[in-house]
């Protein structure tokens, strides 16, 4: 099934999530609709993935991926083991990729670079999965995408804001959103905005889709007719260093409720999690009934089980 739906396919002849790039159109079409089907019946899928394991590897700290991956499996009658640990620090990565296809079905790896990711793909005969790495974090934007439909019932055109770093949550919004035609806004500080080959390839997306890219540093501008306004935080896992510049840079970029009033009436407020309150986003707007944080976080559960169903039948 994943054959025809992910591309391209990498090195080892595998098909992978190595980044939101690896998704056609038609597959995030089917990753949303497979993931209705599964959360409307977790019994049907029960034994889907009966016999079959998934490596967890990590390279930061997650509370909601690794839960969600673990149970994922779990829940579709496989298994799930984890490992946190810098990849390539005790064995090379190449031994790393071709101990774990042995033993498993697929590797879900968050690391602090890309390149990992890309080259566990190319080593590995399993699929591959990005679990966020300095530049994507596709199983976020899947869940977000799916809880905007949710939300609204439709995607095509409606309008995403996003407050504040343009980072790899930005950045896999901005590939999706492109692909599927919700209009996306992005404010970010000067600076701060998001890479400029990742905007290059959502503006390609866009001409198909039809979806409008607003790249800005003005968040009362971005924010004005969104439907959905999200942030994440300013410091991302990796750039502590940078926390206090960063706090006093962003410090124009919260979202509060004032921020919330300029976009439609029936916006929501989104946030990846986790959330660092009085800074990117005040207590009153993520604990407000615009927020739909909890619901982002469950749907990366069901998110993540169409994608291993996809990956794996
Ligand atoms: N949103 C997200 O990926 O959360 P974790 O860092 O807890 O996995
Ligand atoms: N941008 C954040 C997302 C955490 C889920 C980070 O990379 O730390």
């Amino acid at each position: 099934m994943a054959a025809t739906l992910f591309h391209p396919v990498s090195h080892a002849g595998t098909t992978d999530l190595r980044s939101d790039l690896d998704l056609s159109s038609e597959a995030l079409a089917q990753v949303l609709d497979t993931t209705q089907q599964v959360k409307q019946s977790r019994q049907r899928f029960a034994s889907a993935l009966k016999g079959r394991s998934i490596a967890l590897l990590f390279e930061k700290p997650s509370l909601r991926t690794r839960m969600t991956f673990e149970l994922a499996a779990k829940q579709l009658g496989g298994d799930a083991v984890t490992q946190a640990g810098i990849i390539g620090e005790r064995e090379p990565l190449k031994d790393i990729a071709r101990n774990l296809d042995r033993w498993t079905d697929a590797i879900v790896a968050r690391t602090f670079s890309q390149k990992t990711i890309d080259d566990l793909a190319h080593w590995s005969r399993v699929p591959v999965v990005n679990a966020l790495s300095d530049l994507y974090h596709p199983c976020q934007a899947l869940a977000d995408i799916f809880t905007l439909k949710e939300q609204f019932g439709r995607l095509k055109g409606l309008k995403l804001t996003y407050v504040g770093d343009g980072n790899n949550v930005a950045h896999s919004l901005l590939l999706g959103c492109s692909r599927l035609g919700i209009n996306i806004s992005l404010a970010t500080p000067a600076g701060y905005e998001p890479n400029a080959d990742i905007v290059e390839q959502a503006r390609c997306f866009a001409e198909s889709s039809g979806a409008e890219i607003q790249i800005t540093n003005d968040p009362h501008d971005a924010v004005i007719a969104a439907n959905a306004v999200y942030t994440d935080v300013w410091t991302s896992m990796g750039q502590e260093s940078e926390a206090a510049e960063r706090k006093e840079i962003f410090a124009q970029y919260q979202v509060d409720d004032e921020l919330m009033s300029e976009a439609r009436q029936d916006a929501v407020f989104m946030h990846c999690l986790p959330a660092k309150r009085g800074q990117e986003v005040t207590d009153a707007v993520i604990e407000s009934p615009q927020s739909v944080v909890f619901d982002q976080a469950e749907n990366r559960l069901h998110v993540q089980k169409a994608l291993l169903l996809m990956l794996l039948q």
